[in-house]
């Protein structure tokens, strides 16, 4: 999607995707990851205002968030009662408070530079957010940018080709392996099904749909 389209979501506050508290398959299966990597800083990539970002923090990590939206990045650190400035930084502009920061701009221009001290990564709702030329784009991205060794905790959502128009768009298991095979170990933690009753599948008119949680590891 173009950021056009997100701003729109934003400026209209059509942001249906945003969770009012930390997300379940996050709080369950994040210690999961190695202990290795444990205390490092985490990147958010697309990261909205999500509550996930505090959670993080509670868990001892420093955390990047990466946003296009300004607007997102302002209420996020309004909602918190927390005030920040923010600075000019290169491609972005940097909000930062304690151990969050929030990069506000393009993640495509996040350089190796700024991701040189990430050990973990933290993706929901950002791959499938994007199309599937996109989605390569951004895997691509991130193989390059991540220091070898760094974790990631990564949530998809699965429907059958065609029942609605994304985002989010359905990102196979088989999807998953592809952009990523080349350059992380991959091991699937969940496969979440979601039958016609549950809410989302519902109101989307989709006749079922699943949730996969997977852990990746970049190779030396
Ligand atoms: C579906 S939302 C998910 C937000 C968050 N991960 C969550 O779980 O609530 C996708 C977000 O990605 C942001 N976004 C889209 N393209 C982006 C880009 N190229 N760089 C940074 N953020 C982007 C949008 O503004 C939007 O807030």
């Amino acid at each position: 999607m173009e950021p056009t389209f997100w701003h729109a979501r934003w400026q209209n506050n059509e942001i249906g995707f945003h969770e009012g508290q930390a997300n379940t398959w996050l709080t369950t299966y994040w210690p999961q990851l190695s202990p290795e990597t444990q205390s490092g800083k985490v990147l958010v990539p697309l990261c909205g205002k999500t509550h996930d970002l505090h959670w993080l923090v509670t868990q001892g990590h420093p955390v990047l968030g990466v946003e296009l939206s300004e607007i997102a990045c302002q209420d996020f650190f309004k909602e918190a009662g927390l005030h920040v400035e923010p600075t000019p930084c290169d491609a972005h502009l940097r909000f930062q408070s304690g151990a969050l920061n929030l990069l506000c701009g393009d993640f495509f221009q996040l350089d190796r530079e700024s991701a040189a001290d990430i050990r973990r990564v933290y993706d929901r709702a950002a791959l499938i957010a994007l199309p599937p030329a996109m989605r390569e784009a951004y895997a691509r991205h991130l193989s390059t940018l991540l220091p070898d060794g760094t974790e990631m905790l990564l949530i998809t959502l699965d429907y059958p080709e065609g029942q609605m128009k994304g985002p989010p768009f359905n990102v196979s298991d088989a999807e998953v392996k592809r952009l990523y095979g080349d350059a992380f170990d991959i091991e699937q933690l969940a496969h979440i099904p979601m039958d016609e009753a549950n809410y989302f599948a519902r109101r989307r008119g989709l006749s079922g749909a699943s949730e996969g949680v997977f852990r990746l590891k970049k190779r030396s």
